[in-house]
């Protein structure tokens, strides 16, 4: 049973709606998501970027995001696009495996494999398109796969031999999404570009060759503010900028002792599958019947690494109830790498280690016609950017584990009863003004008596469900799929 606005005021009311409609205005501006893997949040702290200071002062700035973990690049991006823990999302890791065959296919393999994607939660993208919006993917993680047999509109997947760093093309990027908007009025674009990331592994993240891609990748947003104006989009596109996961510095001896699970394991006689020698993240497959000794041999075989039976897997990680993760879930203090047979390892920079650690935070950032200016948000977790980027779009979210209260103070207050900018002063549509003012005047008052009226239900209910739930109230409270 539900609160139900009487048929025939309906009727009328909407009646009174579309006989004035807007010509050519939609009631929503179009949306940019970038990501630039594993930026992490304090990266513009050690360098000179005045576009991205720029940004702080015209938009929103989150003091730093917390990332799902694991934080890697592929699951943090589907949980960004999909609003849900990567537990339920099933994209557990860079890499697709098969613990039958033993195969391991590439972060760049999986992009076209949708059997690695697809487990059943579906991407803004798809839910979007199917709510009559445009979308389009340009390399951005998952982007390349099918969901429920259907198709991103557009979509470009990171070829094999796709540089890093050029930056010319990062320009040549930017403009091919511009005209995607202009030219083909698509609603919703992602981008994805692969730095400052690949530089964090390779140099580290406290090197000058870090300072350095930072100071490119702001000239690359200082590009797109250009772009953005000269494609006459100010005033119609926000953009949010954000990123995976973080970086950190990793150990090596003779500094300190590192992990290498051969020293404490036989492989033969306990490992069915494995995969590690991937930076801090490890899960391990047992040969039948060898769980609970593999398990006791590794539990505390070295102080900085931390072992869990797959159903022990602590819950704040939303990380370990699907059915892909492996018995043994495994992660290392940060800095340190889990390696298997022998070391064979060079990254200088890595992350997948836990989410709490400063070094794995990274940022968001917001700009355009709905969100305030100068405003900085504090700290939250990514998955909230799924319930935003809806309501920006004004699409109907799919069920997810995100919360639009977290973020919806970076919006504008006009931003329900103007959306899609500015009207024409003409005399007719003053009167769909003033006509579209009492249907709102009307419509609060019913919202009001429904809310009053949810609110003393809700309130009955919690009462009754009071000693049954560990939730904190302010979460079980918020309607997960509202806006
Ligand atoms: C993905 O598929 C497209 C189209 O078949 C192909 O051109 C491209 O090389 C593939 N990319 C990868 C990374 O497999
Ligand atoms: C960088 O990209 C531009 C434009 O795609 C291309 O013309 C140029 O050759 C590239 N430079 C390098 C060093 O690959
Ligand atoms: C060991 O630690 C020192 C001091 O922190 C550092 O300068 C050095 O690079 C480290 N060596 C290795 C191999 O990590
Ligand atoms: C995440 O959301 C899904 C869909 O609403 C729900 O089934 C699941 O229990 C949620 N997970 C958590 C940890 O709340
Ligand atoms: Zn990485």
């Amino acid at each position: 049973m539900g609160f139900r606005v009487p048929g025939l005021l309906l009727s009328i009311l909407l009646g009174l709606a579309s006989s004035h409609p807007i010509p050519g205005k939609k009631s929503f501006n179009k949306l940019l998501l970038i990501s630039f893997d594993g930026f992490r949040w304090d990266y513009d702290q050690d360098v000179d970027t005045p576009n991205m200071d720029r940004l702080a002062r015209e938009g929103v700035k989150a003091k730093y995001l917390t990332p799902p973990f694991v934080t890697m690049t592929s699951p943090s991006h589907f949980t960004t696009i999909s609003g849900r823990w990567i537990e339920d999302h099933g994209v557990i890791h860079n890499m697709m495996f098969n613990t039958e065959t033993g195969w391991k296919y590439s972060f760049k393999t999986t992009q076209n494999k949708t059997e690695w994607w697809d487990n059943g939660v579906l991407p803004l993208w798809i839910t979007a398109q199917r709510q009559g919006r445009k979308t389009a993917s340009f390399h951005y993680p998952g982007g390349g796969a099918k969901y429920k047999g259907e198709a991103i509109q557009r979509s470009l997947v990171e070829s094999y031999s796709h540089p890093n760093s050029n930056e010319t093309e990062w320009r040549e990027n930017i403009d091919i999404v511009m005209n995607w908007f202009t030219k083909e009025d698509f609603d919703f674009v992602t981008l994805y570009y692969g730095e400052p990331d690949n530089v964090g592994h390779r140099y580290g993240p406290e090197t000058e060759n870090r300072r350095v891609i930072i100071q490119q990748i702001d000239r690359t947003i200082g590009y797109l503010l250009e772009a953005i104006e000269r494609h006459s989009l100010t005033e119609h596109l926000n953009v949010i900028i954000t990123s995976d996961h973080g970086m950190t510095t990793v150990k090596k001896k003779p500094n300190v002792t590192e992990i290498l699970l051969t020293n404490y394991i036989r492989y033969k006689d306990l490992v069915k599958f494995d995969i590690v020698d991937y930076g801090g993240f490890g899960m391990i497959l047992p040969i039948p019947g060898k769980e609970e000794a593999l398990y006791q041999a590794l539990k505390n075989a070295h102080p900085h690494l931390n072992v869990y039976k797959k159903e022990e897997f602590p819950e704040r990680f939303h990380f370990a109830k699907h059915e892909r993760v492996l018995p043994i879930v495994m992660f290392a203090d940060s800095g340190y790498n889990i390696n298997g047979r022998l070391i064979i390892y060079f990254n200088k920079g890595d992350h997948g280690f836990d989410n709490v650690h400063m070094d794995m935070k990274t940022i968001f950032r917001a700009f355009g016609p709905d969100f305030k200016k100068n405003h900085l948000a504090e700290p939250f977790d990514s998955i909230h950017i799924y319930p935003l980027m809806c309501k920006l779009l004004g699409v109907t979210p799919e069920p997810h584990n995100g919360s639009l209260a977290v973020t919806q103070e970076m919006l504008v207050a006009s931003h329900d009863q103007q959306p899609g900018g500015e009207m024409q002063k003409t005399s007719a549509l003053r009167n769909t003004a003033i006509g579209l003012g009492v249907v709102t005047g009307v419509l609060a008052v019913l919202f009001v008596t429904s809310v009053i009226y949810t609110a003393v239900r809700r309130k009955k209910k919690q009462r009754a469900d009071q000693n049954n739930k560990n939730e904190p109230t302010h979460l079980a409270q918020l309607p997960k799929t509202s806006f």
